[in-house]
């Protein structure tokens, strides 16, 4: 079973920021298309992990400014950043399974999915415009960016298994920019110090590396329900990642069968078992284990808090499932 956050500490202190964020979540749809609200409760009743807006409301206790709803403005507008891209992703990874609920490709269709991620994205960029801060506004439009930057990447790359360097440069843009835009745009928000904003940005990205290597390999060795997603979709759909590179420096014969798109169930099934006979996936792990540390780090120049324990907390769960 996948913890709850109940049972996760770092979730409490900023508890009441959660609940309202999740209020204002369940209520994006408000007078929009009744399909768009149906969406919209569809993917927000199972309430993610709620990992960025917590680092949103972490970061942004390191400055003196306490404008509540300004934080939440952020840390709402990169969450749905977030679902949005998420929303878009599923149709191009043809997925049918996220947070163990169907995906809305899967529950409407593809050309649904396209329109609900655009209204999700809208609504990001709306709170995004009002925030008191342009170079937060520049934050978050440069995230969009690095996401559709790493996508795209993904999308094109020709047919060989992309070398260990292509992965890391693509991981950073598709995921780990996001981790680091909510921990330096909360801090710029809160008027921290540049210095422990630089601190929270590197945290970010080590934070956002160390957490998409430990979900591909869970694509590889994870169980479905406490993964929420299909285990092996990664490989159905040629999509090379760490564990799958390493592997292939093992036994060179199986790059084409990894990058192979659209592969029989059984074929998938065959190279699972071949790549968790490899190392591969033990290397991946310790590399996520080195980002975190690295993580953990980069957060020592900064005032020894509860928020900073909070901070280490959330390095070491992100990884917790690949120790
Ligand atoms: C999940 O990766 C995908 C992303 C982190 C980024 C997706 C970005 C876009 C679709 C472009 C941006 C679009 C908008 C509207 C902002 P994954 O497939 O490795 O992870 P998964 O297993 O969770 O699907
Ligand atoms: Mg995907």
């Amino acid at each position: 079973m996948q913890a709850t956050r109940g049972e996760l500490s770092f979730y409490s202190i900023v508890e009441p920021e959660l609940r309202e964020l999740e209020r204002r979540l369940k209520d994006v749809g408000r007078g929009g298309h009744p399909t768009f609200q149906e969406a919209v409760t569809h993917l927000f009743s199972s309430s993610g992990k709620l990992l960025r807006p917590t680092l949103v409301f972490l970061a942004a206790r390191f400055g003196p400014g306490h404008d509540r709803q300004v934080i939440l403005n952020l840390a709402e507008s990169l969450e749905l950043v977030h679902t949005a891209s998420l929303v878009h992703d599923d149709i191009v990874d043809r997925a049918d399974l996220r947070r163990n609920v169907p995906t809305v490709n899967a529950t409407w269709s593809d050309d649904v999915a396209l329109i609900i991620g655009d209204y999700l994205f809208a609504k990001a960029y709306a709170l995004a415009a009002v925030l008191p801060k342009p170079e937060v506004i520049a934050i978050v439009a440069q995230t969009v960016f690095a996401l559709c930057d790493g996508e795209l990447e993904e999308v094109i790359a020709d047919a060989g298994l992309p070398s260990e360097r292509e992965y890391f440069e693509r991981i950073e843009l598709k995921t780990a920019s996001l981790y680091a835009a909510c921990c330096q745009g909360g801090a710029i928000l809160a008027d921290a110090d540049p210095e422990h904003v630089a601190a929270l940005g590197a945290f970010g990205t080590s934070l956002g590396l160390a957490f998409q290597i430990t979900d591909d390999v869970l694509d590889l060795v994870g169980h479905e329900d406490e993964f929420g997603k299909t285990v092996g979709r990664d490989l159905a759909e040629g999509m090379a990642t760490l564990p799958m590179i390493y592997a292939a420096e093992e036994r060179p014969e199986l790059a084409p069968r990894f990058v192979a798109t659209q592969k029989a169930a059984d074929e998938v099934r065959e190279l699972l078992r071949a790549v968790r006979a490899t190392d591969g996936v033990e290397r991946a792990r310790k590399r996520a284990l080195a980002l975190h540390d690295d993580a953990t780090r980069a957060l020592d120049g900064l005032p020894a808090r509860v928020e900073r324990e909070a901070l280490l907390e959330i390095a070491d769960f992100v990884v917790s499932r690949v120790r």
